[in-house]
């Protein structure tokens, strides 16, 4: 499967200025670093969550079409901690069910006076499909197919910064469903930006970029050198829902290949995070005991994932 190039120009204004947020091509090591600072900004000394009221005048809508855990309720979550007032639209029991086409639907919820829009869906580029198409509202992409998870890769930098000095000087290995992964795609993305020069995607052939995606990341199948020495192990699980049936690996025999194990968590540095986006099958990419370990921050990546949802609301809102 290749990704198509799925351009994000109209998230900035002539300005520069965040307007939606489609993806993280296009923006700027400063527009990155902006984010994370807000997000930060909203954690107090002991960790915890501040709020703030700076969407009190605002309403958003989720809109998930996919389903998800993490970033629906994160998303509900900072939108409440920021004062909105937030809908989760029931697309289960929507118009959209009676064949009403989505943007006559977002047209009615935009009638209804909502600001913003958090989409998630398996179609690539639907996002900017309806950004283009339905003026004055702000689209936050929330998942789209394969393309790109902007907001993980945001919470997953704010993860790593909150444990490692810089990103120039990071090793950071990203284990497993590649070609599938839009996580993978953003997560990539946001570490170029931030700096980081050696980034392994390592992955058998098959759920591995192809040669030109490959060009300016070590894509690799050997997972004992791909961990060698690296500051941040990022594993994926097998996004079975976007693969062909003859293309759905045996688990067992991909565990025993690619699994994250005690073992192989070895030739990583001893002070290596362990990180996840989420759902974990544990077993098939990831053993149990790293998933819960000592190295293991998948439950901080949820937490951090609020206050990133926080921070581009504000920011989408013209408050930060
Ligand atoms: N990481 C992530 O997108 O998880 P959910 O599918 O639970 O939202």
């Amino acid at each position: 499967m290749k990704k198509d190039l799925i351009s994000n120009d109209i998230q900035l204004s002539p300005e520069g200025k965040l307007v939606h947020l489609l993806g993280l091509e296009g923006l700027s090591k400063k527009h990155l670093t902006h984010i994370l600072n807000i997000a930060d900004g909203l954690i107090d000394d002991a960790g915890n969550l501040k709020k703030s009221k700076a969407l009190d005048d605002m309403s958003v809508a989720n809109l998930f079409f996919e389903p998800s855990t993490r970033t629906r309720n994160t998303f509900e979550i900072a939108g409440k901690r920021t004062s909105a007032n937030i809908i989760n639209v029931d697309l289960a029991n929507s118009a959209t069910k009676k064949n009403e086409s989505l943007l006559d639907t977002m047209h009615t919820l935009k009638a209804m006076q909502i600001d913003m829009f958090v989409i998630r869906h398996n179609q690539s580029g639907l996002p900017h499909h309806v950004a283009e198409n339905l003026q004055g509202v702000a689209i936050l992409n929330a998942g789209d197919g394969i393309n790109a998870h902007p907001t993980q890769a945001l919470l997953d930098m704010l993860t790593i910064r909150q444990h490692k000095q810089s990103f120039e000087d990071l090793s950071v290995a990203i284990i497993g469903d590649i070609v599938h992964s839009r996580v993978a795609h953003s997560d990539i993305q946001a570490l170029k930006t931030l700096g980081t020069k050696d980034i392994r995607l390592i992955a058998p052939t098959g759920l591995q970029y192809d040669s030109e995606q490959c060009a300016s990341v070590k894509c690799m199948d050997d997972i004992q050198a791909g961990l060698k020495d690296c500051d941040v192990v990022m594993v994926l699980r097998l996004q079975k829902e976007r693969m062909l049936e003859a293309d759905i690996p045996n688990e067992q025999e991909y565990f025993d290949s690619y699994g994250l194990t005690a073992e192989r968590l070895a030739l990583a540095k001893p002070d290596a995070l362990v990180m996840h986006p989420g759902p974990i099958n544990r077993g098939v990419e990831i053993d149990s005991s790293i998933a819960d370990g000592d190295q293991s921050v998948i439950l901080q990546q949820v937490t951090n994932g609020i206050a990133v949802r926080m921070a581009v609301m504000e920011i989408l809102a013209g408050k930060s």
